[in-house]
């Protein structure tokens, strides 16, 4: 049940970074051109921000589950690449990805008009974007063979 967890996690980050990025060069073309903010560009900021809850949900299900939570603060987990990746660093940028990603949704709805809507979805999405990239176990990084690109 968890190692498929793990995978759903694992493969939806390519969802979660496609939408990221529809969006973003979405919303900038959208502050560029002028053009009005349409359910379209809604229901794609929508989606963005239901991805990273999803990635959320099942990352605090493998978190508390797979015991990394247990981890934290423990001395010898810290000194441990991996142990204080999952336990720390990865829960922590993403958590924080995952709130402001949402900001991006949630101000672009409420703004007044449409080129303030764009604004926030461009910034809040790109800012998301780059802690996202910043925290994923790409494969490439030294002791993190093991994590794929599934
Ligand atoms: C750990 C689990 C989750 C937490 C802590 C969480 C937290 C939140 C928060 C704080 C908001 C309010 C955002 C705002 O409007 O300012 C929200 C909205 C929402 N969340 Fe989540 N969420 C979680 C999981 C999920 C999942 C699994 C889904 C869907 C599969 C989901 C779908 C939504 C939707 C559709 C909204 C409303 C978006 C809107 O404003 O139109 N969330 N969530
Ligand atoms: C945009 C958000 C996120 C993305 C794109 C993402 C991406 C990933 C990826 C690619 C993996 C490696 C999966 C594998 O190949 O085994 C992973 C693992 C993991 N993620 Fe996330 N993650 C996100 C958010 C979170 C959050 C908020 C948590 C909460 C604590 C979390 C907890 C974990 C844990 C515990 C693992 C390790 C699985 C294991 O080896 O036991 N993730 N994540």
């Amino acid at each position: 049940m968890l190692t498929g967890i793990q995978h759903l996690h694992g493969t939806l980050r390519w969802v979660v970074l496609i939408l990221m990025v529809f969006s973003i060069v979405k919303a900038f073309s959208g502050m560029s051109s002028g053009r009005s903010f349409g359910s379209g560009d809604y229901k794609r900021g929508l989606f963005t921000m239901i991805s990273l809850h999803v990635q959320l949900l099942l990352g605090f299900i493998l978190y508390f589950g797979k015991g990394w939570s247990s981890m934290l603060g423990n001395a010898d987990a810290m000194a441990d690449t991996i142990m204080r990746f999952f336990s720390l660093e990865h829960m922590v940028t993403m958590l924080l990805a995952v709130v402001l990603g949402t900001l991006g949704h949630s101000l672009a709805k409420r703004a007044e008009d449409d080129r303030t809507k764009f604004r926030r979805q461009a910034i809040w999405f790109t800012v998301s974007l780059v802690l996202i990239l910043s925290s994923i176990p790409w494969p490439f990084r030294a002791g993190f063979e093991a994590y794929g690109w599934w």
